[in-house]
């Protein structure tokens, strides 16, 4: 008798021979004298089998229920011809059960696992996502999500780039979104905040000489959640020294190129090299900077890329009567006069590119400014003070003042690109413990209050609420 556990996959090349398998009920049926469970675990299903002059093992088995834990021992067998199932990857064999062991019972679920989920309702997934993901849909996006990240991560460090962790405790940085924020204990009334990307640390590596930097990274943005929209989500992050924009548009053409080719062939990418079209004329023809080109659009093999080129550098805020950063304040300006780009903002273009895939915005970054007199420039034309660039900024502008090559980079929305990519309707799918359309995590409960005694500890103090929501 085979002592160790194996997973169900393997049982077909066991043909013969005693073995131990462990996983979940998936399903019984129970046909009087013969009796099938369809025994589940990470790797799969297999069908067991057990009748009525077993004995013991019968016994066992006409106790179990749907979704209970359980040990089972038995003879892998070839099924007779006509009952093989070419549908299931065991589906030409079954096990002979020998014997059962009961490792956990299970109350009746609240909803179904066995089939693709989309007909049960959001939120009650959401609140038992433990169980949610147990059916085979959420299984395979997460297996391949990480098949996918592994690709990504052999890929880049083969061409000599450093994966970099970078700290997720730090100070805010400009993205657009409002910051998640950390109070201090130690310093009363101060701040932490989670990072909205990695930008300035990505920057102040190149800085330090790690010239080739990436990191598969998670951001955190305080903005209302959308299908394509999570508080905290991963990007594929790079930067890279003395580089062009040309680069860096190759560089992430060519990985997701060879991605799509290696783990979804049956799936055409619409044009290579990626078609190219700046920022005017997808304004121009789409009426927006991340143009579905599809050609079929009820196609779910057409992968239609296309990068967006000559963003223009600022924005005019209407409400705050002043000229900010289309992207973000680091990127760097197509024209290097200082003058002409005060004298005449709402025509200067950026060295700045999107990536759009099927209508979605999967990746986006700049070539930056590395002259530490035109960024602080910029951030006064932006309508800092002096003394707020100091206090922002500072940290920068000296770094630039230390010998600074000349850099640019991009970040690409990993949970978007997974999500098209396995045709799933919204980014949650692809995500193990997303938060709810209203940033909540229904499962543990969160958002949720603290003890006064936290509070203390960190000099915070409430603002009551007229209505608690
Ligand atoms: P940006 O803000 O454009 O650039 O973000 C890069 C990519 O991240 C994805 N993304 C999101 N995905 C899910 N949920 C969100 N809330 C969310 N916000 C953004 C998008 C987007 O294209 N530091 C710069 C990059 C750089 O300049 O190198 C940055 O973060 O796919």
């Amino acid at each position: 008798m085979e002592s160790k556990r194996i997973f169900t996959a393997q049982t077909p090349s066991k043909i013969g021979e005693h073995v131990k398998v462990a996983g979940w009920v998936h399903a019984r049926r129970d046909h009087g004298k013969v009796m099938f469970l369809d025994l589940r675990d990470w790797s799969g299903i297999v069908q067991t089998v057990v009748t009525s002059q077993a004995g013991l093992a019968y016994e066992q088995a006409q106790r179990v229920r749907a979704e209970w834990v359980v040990e089972i021992q038995g003879k892998v067998q070839e099924r007779p011809e006509k009952l093989k199932n070419t549908d299931l990857a065991t589906g030409a064999i079954e096990i002979a059960i020998e014997s059962i062991h009961v490792l956990s019972e299970a109350k009746t679920l609240p909803f179904r696992v066995d089939t693709d989920g989309y007909e049960i309702g959001e939120e009650h997934r959401l609140k038992y996502r433990y169980l949610d993901l147990r059916r085979d849909r959420l299984r395979r996006n997460l297996a391949m999500r990480a098949k996918l990240n592994q690709f990504i991560r052999n890929d880049l460090v083969s061409q000599g780039f450093v994966e970099v962790e970078t700290p997720i405790i730090t100070k805010s940085t400009p993205e657009g979104a409002r910051d998640y924020l950390v109070p201090s204990r130690l310093y009363a009334g101060k701040f932490y905040a989670l990072p909205q990307s990695p930008q300035q640390y990505k920057q102040l590596l190149q800085v330090g000489g790690i010239e080739r930097y990436f990191q598969i990274v998670r951001c955190f943005r305080d903005e209302d959640t959308r299908a394509d929209r999570q508080p905290e989500f991963t990007q594929l992050d790079i930067e890279t020294s003395f580089t062009t924009q040309e680069d860096i548009l190759n560089l992430i053409e060519d990985l997701y190129t060879r991605l799509v080719k290696q783990f979804f062939p049956e799936k055409h990418i619409l044009k290579t090299p990626f078609p190219r079209m700046t920022h005017k004329e997808a304004m121009e023809k789409y009426g927006n900077d991340k143009p579905d080109i599809r050609e079929h659009k009820d196609d779910p093999n057409e992968l239609a890329f296309v990068f967006v080129l000559d963003f223009p550098l600022f924005e005019w805020k209407e409400q705050e009567k002043r000229w900010d950063a289309t992207h973000h304040p680091f990127t760097r300006p197509q024209s290097d006069s200082i003058e002409e780009i005060t004298s005449k903002p709402a025509e200067q273009l950026a060295y700045q590119y999107d990536l759009a895939l099927n209508g979605y915005e999967i990746a986006g970054g700049s070539l930056r400014i590395y002259k530490p007199e035109m960024l602080a420039a910029i951030f006064e034309f932006m309508g800092n003070t002096k003394e707020e660039i100091h206090n922002k900024f500072g940290h920068i502008l000296e770094a630039f003042e230390y010998g600074a090559p000349p850099h640019g980079g991009i970040a690409s929305g990993l949970d978007r690109l997974y999500s098209i990519l396995f045709g799933e309707p919204n980014i949650r799918e692809v995500i193990a413990f997303p938060k709810t359309g209203d940033s909540r995590d229904l499962m543990m409960d969160t958002p949720s209050a603290v003890s006064a005694d936290q509070l203390k500890e960190l000099h915070l103090s409430l603002i009551p609420q007229e209505k608690e929501k």
